[in-house]
Protein backbone atom coordinates (compact mmCIF):
# COMPACT_ATOMS: atom_id res chain seq x y z
CA UNK A 1 0.00 0.00 0.00
CA UNK A 2 1.31 3.51 -0.83
CA UNK A 3 1.98 5.07 2.41
CA UNK A 4 0.82 8.78 0.41
CA UNK A 5 -1.65 8.65 -2.47
CA UNK A 6 -3.53 11.43 -4.13
CA UNK A 7 -6.45 11.43 -6.47
CA UNK A 8 -7.39 14.15 -8.78
CA UNK A 9 -6.40 16.48 -5.90
CA UNK A 10 -7.42 19.96 -6.30
CA UNK A 11 -7.43 22.73 -4.01
CA UNK A 12 -8.70 26.44 -4.94
CA UNK A 13 -7.90 29.26 -2.18
CA UNK A 14 -11.11 31.59 -1.09
CA UNK A 15 -13.24 29.56 -3.08
CA UNK A 16 -16.34 31.58 -4.05
CA UNK A 17 -15.05 35.24 -3.68
CA UNK A 18 -13.13 37.40 -6.81
CA UNK A 19 -9.69 36.21 -4.97
CA UNK A 20 -10.42 32.66 -5.84
CA UNK A 21 -7.46 30.94 -6.70
CA UNK A 22 -6.66 27.65 -8.12
CA UNK A 23 -3.58 26.39 -6.72
CA UNK A 24 -3.35 22.66 -7.42
CA UNK A 25 -5.43 21.36 -10.15
CA UNK A 26 -6.03 17.65 -10.39
CA UNK A 27 -2.98 15.93 -9.35
CA UNK A 28 -2.58 12.10 -9.05
CA UNK A 29 0.24 10.69 -7.31
CA UNK A 30 1.78 7.70 -5.21
CA UNK A 31 4.59 7.94 -2.80
CA UNK A 32 6.17 3.95 -1.51
CA UNK A 33 7.55 4.30 2.04
CA UNK A 34 11.08 4.83 2.56
CA UNK A 35 10.74 6.86 -0.71
CA UNK A 36 12.60 10.16 -1.31
CA UNK A 37 10.39 12.82 -3.32
CA UNK A 38 12.21 16.27 -4.66
CA UNK A 39 9.30 18.70 -5.65
CA UNK A 40 10.39 21.63 -7.90
CA UNK A 41 8.49 24.21 -9.31
CA UNK A 42 8.16 28.19 -9.75
CA UNK A 43 7.63 30.34 -7.05
CA UNK A 44 3.56 29.91 -6.69
CA UNK A 45 3.48 26.75 -8.66
CA UNK A 46 1.56 25.29 -5.72
CA UNK A 47 4.67 23.73 -3.80
CA UNK A 48 3.61 24.39 -0.01
CA UNK A 49 -0.12 24.02 -1.03
CA UNK A 50 0.56 20.50 -1.23
CA UNK A 51 2.38 19.71 1.36
CA UNK A 52 -0.11 21.34 3.63
CA UNK A 53 -2.27 19.08 2.42
CA UNK A 54 -0.05 15.95 3.98
CA UNK A 55 -0.90 17.10 7.53
CA UNK A 56 -4.40 17.67 6.92
CA UNK A 57 -3.27 21.71 7.39
CA UNK A 58 -5.45 21.95 3.41
CA UNK A 59 -8.12 19.77 2.78
CA UNK A 60 -8.82 19.15 -0.84
CA UNK A 61 -11.89 21.15 -2.94
CA UNK A 62 -11.81 18.22 -5.04
CA UNK A 63 -10.14 14.93 -5.55
CA UNK A 64 -8.74 13.50 -2.56
CA UNK A 65 -5.52 12.61 -0.86
CA UNK A 66 -4.65 9.15 1.57
CA UNK A 67 -1.92 9.12 4.28
CA UNK A 68 -1.24 5.54 5.46
CA UNK A 69 -4.29 4.37 2.99
CA UNK A 70 -6.46 6.73 5.34
CA UNK A 71 -8.34 9.85 3.64
CA UNK A 72 -7.56 12.94 5.28
CA UNK A 73 -10.60 14.55 5.68
CA UNK A 74 -11.22 11.85 8.09
CA UNK A 75 -11.07 13.53 11.63
CA UNK A 76 -11.17 10.19 13.58
CA UNK A 77 -7.05 10.09 11.85
CA UNK A 78 -6.53 13.33 12.75
CA UNK A 79 -4.32 13.06 15.43
CA UNK A 80 -2.39 10.03 14.14
CA UNK A 81 -1.99 12.32 11.44
CA UNK A 82 -0.15 15.01 13.44
CA UNK A 83 2.08 12.60 15.17
CA UNK A 84 3.22 10.60 11.86
CA UNK A 85 3.82 13.71 9.78
CA UNK A 86 6.28 15.98 10.57
CA UNK A 87 6.93 19.53 8.72
CA UNK A 88 9.30 22.01 8.89
CA UNK A 89 8.19 25.04 6.92
CA UNK A 90 9.70 27.71 5.19
CA UNK A 91 11.45 30.05 7.03
CA UNK A 92 11.14 28.28 10.09
CA UNK A 93 13.00 30.42 11.84
CA UNK A 94 10.55 32.59 11.87
CA UNK A 95 8.05 30.85 13.67
CA UNK A 96 10.05 30.09 16.84
CA UNK A 97 7.76 31.40 19.98
CA UNK A 98 9.98 29.84 22.50
CA UNK A 99 12.33 31.21 24.94
CA UNK A 100 15.04 28.41 25.05
CA UNK A 101 16.05 25.67 22.79
CA UNK A 102 14.59 23.44 25.10
CA UNK A 103 11.10 24.64 25.31
CA UNK A 104 11.15 24.91 21.42
CA UNK A 105 11.74 21.28 21.20
CA UNK A 106 9.43 20.29 23.94
CA UNK A 107 6.61 22.10 22.66
CA UNK A 108 5.31 19.87 19.60
CA UNK A 109 6.12 17.01 22.24
CA UNK A 110 4.02 18.20 24.69
CA UNK A 111 1.35 18.34 22.42
CA UNK A 112 2.25 15.03 21.31
CA UNK A 113 1.39 14.10 25.04
CA UNK A 114 5.14 12.73 25.30
CA UNK A 115 5.59 11.54 28.91
CA UNK A 116 7.48 14.48 30.79
CA UNK A 117 10.26 12.06 31.47
CA UNK A 118 10.42 11.24 27.89
CA UNK A 119 11.07 14.93 26.90
CA UNK A 120 14.53 15.36 28.00
CA UNK A 121 15.36 12.10 26.35
CA UNK A 122 13.75 12.80 22.70
CA UNK A 123 15.21 16.64 22.95
CA UNK A 124 18.51 15.61 23.79
CA UNK A 125 18.81 12.41 20.73
CA UNK A 126 16.84 15.09 18.34
CA UNK A 127 19.30 17.71 18.83
CA UNK A 128 22.44 14.96 18.38
CA UNK A 129 20.58 13.84 14.82
CA UNK A 130 21.42 17.63 13.79
CA UNK A 131 24.98 18.07 15.03
CA UNK A 132 23.99 20.10 17.97
CA UNK A 133 25.22 19.35 21.86
CA UNK A 134 22.24 19.38 24.15
CA UNK A 135 23.74 20.60 27.49
CA UNK A 136 26.11 23.56 25.88
CA UNK A 137 22.57 24.78 23.66
CA UNK A 138 19.19 23.63 25.49
CA UNK A 139 19.08 27.22 27.95
CA UNK A 140 19.74 29.54 25.14
CA UNK A 141 17.14 31.61 23.85
CA UNK A 142 16.80 30.21 19.65
CA UNK A 143 16.44 34.01 18.67
CA UNK A 144 20.06 34.75 19.42
CA UNK A 145 21.35 32.25 17.41
CA UNK A 146 22.55 32.17 14.02
CA UNK A 147 20.41 30.93 10.73
CA UNK A 148 21.93 27.61 9.84
CA UNK A 149 21.66 27.17 13.89
CA UNK A 150 18.15 28.08 14.46
CA UNK A 151 17.29 26.21 11.07
CA UNK A 152 19.26 23.01 12.55
CA UNK A 153 16.83 23.85 15.83
CA UNK A 154 14.07 24.02 13.83
CA UNK A 155 14.49 20.43 11.93
CA UNK A 156 15.24 18.96 15.38
CA UNK A 157 11.90 19.95 16.19
CA UNK A 158 10.37 18.13 13.79
CA UNK A 159 12.55 15.01 14.42
CA UNK A 160 11.74 14.80 18.03
CA UNK A 161 8.09 13.77 17.00
CA UNK A 162 9.66 10.64 15.26
CA UNK A 163 7.76 11.24 12.31
CA UNK A 164 7.23 8.51 9.84
CA UNK A 165 6.76 11.27 7.19
CA UNK A 166 9.38 13.37 6.72
CA UNK A 167 8.85 17.26 4.99
CA UNK A 168 11.24 20.23 4.21
CA UNK A 169 10.09 23.05 2.16
CA UNK A 170 13.08 24.85 1.44
CA UNK A 171 15.08 23.48 3.75
CA UNK A 172 18.67 25.36 2.76
CA UNK A 173 17.16 28.60 1.17
CA UNK A 174 18.69 31.42 2.54
CA UNK A 175 21.80 29.77 4.20
CA UNK A 176 25.35 29.96 3.56
CA UNK A 177 27.49 26.95 1.87
CA UNK A 178 28.04 25.91 5.15
CA UNK A 179 24.51 25.84 6.98
CA UNK A 180 23.26 23.97 3.75
CA UNK A 181 25.74 21.34 3.71
CA UNK A 182 25.03 20.44 7.23
CA UNK A 183 21.25 20.48 6.60
CA UNK A 184 22.01 17.71 3.55
CA UNK A 185 24.07 16.18 6.11
CA UNK A 186 20.99 15.51 8.21
CA UNK A 187 19.08 14.27 5.12
CA UNK A 188 21.65 12.11 3.98
CA UNK A 189 21.97 10.56 7.72
CA UNK A 190 18.34 10.17 8.17
CA UNK A 191 17.99 8.93 4.57
CA UNK A 192 20.41 6.13 5.79
CA UNK A 193 19.28 5.45 8.97
CA UNK A 194 15.69 4.98 8.73
CA UNK A 195 12.70 3.83 6.81
CA UNK A 196 11.46 7.73 6.68
CA UNK A 197 9.83 8.80 3.73
CA UNK A 198 10.88 12.31 3.18
CA UNK A 199 9.55 15.07 0.70
CA UNK A 200 10.96 18.46 0.34
CA UNK A 201 10.99 21.06 -1.79
CA UNK A 202 14.21 22.77 -3.11
CA UNK A 203 15.40 24.93 -6.33
CA UNK A 204 18.15 23.45 -5.63
CA UNK A 205 19.06 20.43 -8.57
CA UNK A 206 21.85 19.05 -7.07
CA UNK A 207 21.08 18.99 -3.58
CA UNK A 208 17.99 16.56 -5.03
CA UNK A 209 19.68 14.94 -7.49
CA UNK A 210 22.17 13.89 -4.46
CA UNK A 211 19.36 13.01 -2.24
CA UNK A 212 16.21 12.41 -4.02
CA UNK A 213 14.82 8.99 -5.32
CA UNK A 214 12.12 10.41 -7.44
CA UNK A 215 11.10 14.19 -8.69
CA UNK A 216 7.84 15.84 -8.50
CA UNK A 217 7.69 18.82 -10.68
CA UNK A 218 4.30 21.45 -10.46
CA UNK A 219 3.61 23.89 -13.35
CA UNK A 220 0.62 26.45 -12.52
CA UNK A 221 -0.43 23.88 -9.76
CA UNK A 222 -0.35 21.08 -12.66
CA UNK A 223 1.95 18.06 -11.75
CA UNK A 224 3.59 18.56 -14.99
CA UNK A 225 6.10 15.22 -14.46
CA UNK A 226 6.59 12.44 -11.85
CA UNK A 227 9.38 9.47 -11.31
CA UNK A 228 12.60 8.70 -10.93
CA UNK A 229 15.27 11.42 -10.75
CA UNK A 230 17.08 10.66 -13.73
CA UNK A 231 13.97 10.11 -15.70
CA UNK A 232 12.24 13.33 -15.11
CA UNK A 233 15.71 15.52 -14.87
CA UNK A 234 16.14 13.88 -18.51
CA UNK A 235 12.93 15.05 -19.84
CA UNK A 236 12.76 17.50 -22.75
CA UNK A 237 10.07 19.56 -21.19
CA UNK A 238 12.28 19.68 -17.88
CA UNK A 239 15.38 20.39 -18.89
CA UNK A 240 13.78 23.38 -21.15
CA UNK A 241 12.81 24.65 -17.71
CA UNK A 242 15.64 24.65 -15.44
CA UNK A 243 18.76 23.53 -17.14
CA UNK A 244 20.97 26.58 -16.30
CA UNK A 245 19.79 25.38 -12.45
CA UNK A 246 21.68 21.80 -13.24
CA UNK A 247 24.91 21.41 -11.91
CA UNK A 248 27.67 22.51 -13.90
CA UNK A 249 28.95 18.68 -14.57
CA UNK A 250 25.93 18.26 -16.47
CA UNK A 251 25.56 21.37 -18.44
CA UNK A 252 29.40 20.56 -19.60
CA UNK A 253 28.48 16.63 -20.45
CA UNK A 254 25.19 18.41 -22.71
CA UNK A 255 27.69 20.86 -24.73
CA UNK A 256 30.31 17.82 -24.66
CA UNK A 257 27.44 15.55 -26.47
CA UNK A 258 26.65 18.12 -28.89
CA UNK A 259 30.07 18.22 -30.09
CA UNK A 260 30.95 14.65 -29.96
CA UNK A 261 27.64 12.76 -30.48
CA UNK A 262 28.93 9.93 -28.93
CA UNK A 263 28.61 10.75 -25.49
CA UNK A 264 26.07 10.03 -22.86
CA UNK A 265 24.51 13.41 -21.85
CA UNK A 266 21.74 11.69 -19.58
CA UNK A 267 24.02 10.42 -16.67
CA UNK A 268 23.34 12.18 -14.12
CA UNK A 269 25.54 11.09 -11.31
CA UNK A 270 29.47 12.56 -10.93
CA UNK A 271 30.71 8.73 -10.79
CA UNK A 272 28.68 7.98 -14.13
CA UNK A 273 30.38 11.13 -15.76
CA UNK A 274 33.69 10.49 -14.65
CA UNK A 275 33.47 7.04 -16.45
CA UNK A 276 32.15 8.91 -19.53
CA UNK A 277 34.84 11.70 -19.95
CA UNK A 278 37.28 8.89 -18.88
CA UNK A 279 36.15 7.02 -22.42
CA UNK A 280 36.15 9.73 -24.48
CA UNK A 281 39.89 11.04 -23.52
CA UNK A 282 40.58 7.19 -23.82
CA UNK A 283 39.17 7.49 -27.85
CA UNK A 284 40.91 10.35 -28.39
CA UNK A 285 44.29 8.77 -27.14
CA UNK A 286 44.01 5.64 -29.01
CA UNK A 287 43.07 7.63 -32.42
CA UNK A 288 46.22 9.63 -32.28
CA UNK A 289 48.03 6.28 -31.34
N1 LIG B 1 -3.29 31.86 1.86
C1 LIG B 1 -3.46 32.09 0.55
N2 LIG B 1 -4.52 32.77 0.07
C2 LIG B 1 -4.69 32.97 -1.25
N3 LIG B 1 -3.83 32.54 -2.20
C3 LIG B 1 -2.75 31.86 -1.79
C4 LIG B 1 -2.49 31.61 -0.40
N4 LIG B 1 -1.33 30.91 -0.29
C5 LIG B 1 -0.89 30.74 -1.55
N5 LIG B 1 -1.73 31.32 -2.45
C6 LIG B 1 -1.59 31.32 -3.91
O1 LIG B 1 -1.58 29.97 -4.36
C7 LIG B 1 -0.60 29.76 -5.37
C8 LIG B 1 0.37 28.66 -4.93
O2 LIG B 1 1.08 29.13 -3.79
P1 LIG B 1 2.16 28.27 -3.02
O3 LIG B 1 2.59 29.05 -1.84
O4 LIG B 1 1.63 26.91 -2.82
O5 LIG B 1 3.35 28.24 -4.10
P2 LIG B 1 4.86 27.76 -3.96
O6 LIG B 1 5.14 26.90 -5.14
O7 LIG B 1 5.09 27.19 -2.61
O8 LIG B 1 5.66 29.14 -4.12
P3 LIG B 1 7.08 29.61 -3.49
O9 LIG B 1 8.14 29.00 -4.36
O10 LIG B 1 7.03 31.10 -3.64
O11 LIG B 1 7.14 29.16 -2.08
C9 LIG B 1 0.08 31.11 -5.59
O12 LIG B 1 -0.54 31.75 -6.67
C10 LIG B 1 -0.20 31.88 -4.32
O13 LIG B 1 -0.29 33.26 -4.55
MG1 LIG C 1 6.34 27.70 -1.01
Amino acid sequence: MPIIEAKNLTYKYCTGTTYERKALDNITFKVETGDVIGIIGENGSGKSTLIKHLNGILQPTDGSIKIFGKDICDKRYRNELWEKVGIVFQFPEQQTFEDTVFNEIAYGLKNLQVSKEEIPVRVKSSLEKVGLEYESIISISPLSLSGGIRRRVAVASILAMEPEILILDECTAGLDLLGREKIIDIIKKIKKESKTTIIMVSHNISELIELCSHIAVLKDGKLISFGKTHQVLSEKNVQKMYFNMFPDYIQLMHKLSETFGNINAKSMYIEEIEMELHNLLKGFKDERN
